[in-house]
């Protein structure tokens, strides 16, 4: 007979062992490729999200096991355009992969937002009340708003140079984000958050970062629901507070903007009837604001950075997207959509830094829908949950000539016409920056155009550059669900 201890200590090591065991020789998904360590526990899943190195832990495994690789016990990702399809396309709803609510709950009582909400039926709704404000036609009467920050980052820059003499040395990350999150302030609420106005970020966005980091460690602990429940035993009632202040804040911000009589074609616009009303809770209102204002300014923002990095590590491609705005456009009044679309290299520049610097570059896990499912060729039970890394895939050497290097000559119209391009073969079609099917990026053409206009702006008024011992290297930066950006030091000259 065992005593009370043997039986302890049996269960504490023989069925994590047994489990062990279980996961690699005999678990249906054992038959995939992958490192066996990750395939035993989630353990080095969780260290490698809590180290933000999980992009590049993934890329190093598709590189060495090929497009499908077990990245946890029940966790498959994919680095291969045909997951766009198989995961993310439009299905009937019950054979949606839906959202894994492990990442996308939404805390017990509060109400859903159109990022939170998993039900199909329910995204749906809220995303057609909200899909017109971010059509093209809206877009059109927004561009003025666009056109307003894009004038005032010049302008706040020109003073940067003029209190540092006839050229200054900056750091251009923070600006791209006062932009970001200043237009869709307006855009959005009505109000900017006047970050260009104080050359200094607003505290609520000083906080978005960081609770997008919460969320990267929070989701790690639901892995193991008791580490969880102690988590949130030790969540200090501060930081708590701290939290509601955020969400508060959009909330009034939603208030003042509901107050208004005038009609301008902000998002909201969109969404008041013409009684007055909102068809959704003010919850619901005010989660989707939050939401829109991080979803629409942190990812923007990002690439730009990503882009302006790679252009100045890259002066021979800064050269000529340089050369062809300053041909193209006389002054900042033509910096506008319509002129803008002649501008086919610059075009092709923010095509090669979305491949190359997607803000979000791994797609959170989908779950396998009942009855099993076929993705890329292998067959995989329900609940089984299944990733898509872009940033593997749109750097993988099977689908892109010099799949590392920055060269938008591959976005060039003669590079899929032309047989003897060295980029004919490139798999364009498997960059989905934007991700795929029913709940691809609602703003897509806003945030086309915030880029285009806020890079012609740039070139037209600044010759830039990197500063030596200052360069930043794009693949050294973490991601937290988001990538975490660093300094990007230039040196700006009035042109
Ligand atoms: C270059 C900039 C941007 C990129 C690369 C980008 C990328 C993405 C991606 C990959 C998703 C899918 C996320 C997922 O399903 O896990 C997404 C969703 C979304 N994005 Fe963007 N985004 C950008 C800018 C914007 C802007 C400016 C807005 C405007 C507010 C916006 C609003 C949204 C919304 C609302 C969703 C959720 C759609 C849904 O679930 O139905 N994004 N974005």
């Amino acid at each position: 007979m065992l005593s009370p201890l043997g039986v302890a200590i049996l269960v504490l090591v023989a069925y994590p062992l047994g489990r062990v065991v279980y996961n690699v020789y005999l678990h249906p998904l054992s038959h995939l490729p992958g490192p066996r360590t990750w395939a035993a526990t989630r353990l080095p899943f969780i260290w490698a999200l809590l180290r933000g190195t999980i992009v590049h832990d993934f890329e190093r495994l598709h590189r060495q096991y090929g497009p499908v690789v077990r990245t946890a016990p029940n966790e498959v990702s994919f680095s291969s355009g045909d997951a766009w399809t198989d995961i993310f396309a439009t299905r009937p709803d019950n054979r949606q992969f839906l959202k894994d609510p492990l990442w996308w709950a939404k805390p017990p009582g509060k109400p859903n937002s159109l990022l939170s909400a998993i039900s199909p039926s329910h995204h749906a709704g809220i995303r057609k009340l909200l899909s017109p404000a971010f059509s093209s036609r809206a877009l059109r009467a927004q561009e003025p708003v666009l056109q307003k920050y894009v004038n005032l980052l010049v302008e706040r820059l020109r003073e940067q140079i003029v209190q540092g003499g006839t050229e200054t040395e900056l750091d251009i990350a923070p600006w791209l984000n006062y932009t970001a999150f200043d237009i869709f302030g307006d855009l959005g609420l009505g109000e900017s958050f006047d970050c260009l106005q104080n050359s200094r970020y607003d505290p609520w966005i000083s906080l978005v970062f960081n609770s997008v980091k919460a969320v990267s460690f929070i989701s790690a602990t639901r892995y193991y629901p008791l580490i969880e429940f102690l988590l949130k035993k030790c969540i200090p009632a501060s930081l708590s507070k701290k939290a509601e202040r955020h969400q508060q804040q959009i909330a009034e911000k939603v208030d003042r903007r509901l107050s208004w009589e005038v009609q301008r074609p902000d998002v909201m616009s969109y969404l008041i009837d013409e009684d007055g009303k909102v068809a959704w809770s003010r919850g619901e209102l005010d989660a989707t604001f939050q939401i829109l204002t991080t979803a629409g300014s942190e990812t923007t923002a990002t690439v730009l950075t990503g882009i302006i990095c790679y252009l100045v590590n890259n002066p021979d491609k800064l050269a000529i997207v340089t050369d062809e705005v300053r041909q193209e456009l006389q002054g900042s009044e033509d910096v506008n959509l319509v002129s803008i679309r002649r501008l086919t290299y610059l075009n092709a520049v923010i095509n090669e830094g979305l491949r190359l610097c997607p803000p979000v570059p791994w797609m959170l896990p989908r779950i396998v829908p009942e009855g099993g499912e076929v993705v890329c060729g292998k067959w995989l039970p329900a609940g089984t949950s299944v990733s898509l890394q872009a940033y593997s895939l749109n750097r993988d050497p099977e689908s892109f000539h010099n799949a590392t290097s920055f060269l938008p000559e591959r976005w060039l119209p003669d590079a899929s016409t032309d047989t003897k391009s060295p980029f004919f073969n490139d798999d364009r079609h498997a960059v989905h920056p934007f991700s795929a099917g029913p709940r691809a990026c609602l703003g897509q053409h806003l945030a086309w155009a915030e880029m285009q206009l806020i890079l012609a702006g740039l070139l037209l008024s600044f010759d830039i550059e990197a500063v030596e011992n200052k360069r930043l290297q794009w693949e050294d930066l973490r991601t937290f669900l988001l990538v975490e950006k660093r300094p990007l030091e230039l040196r700006l000259r009035i042109v």
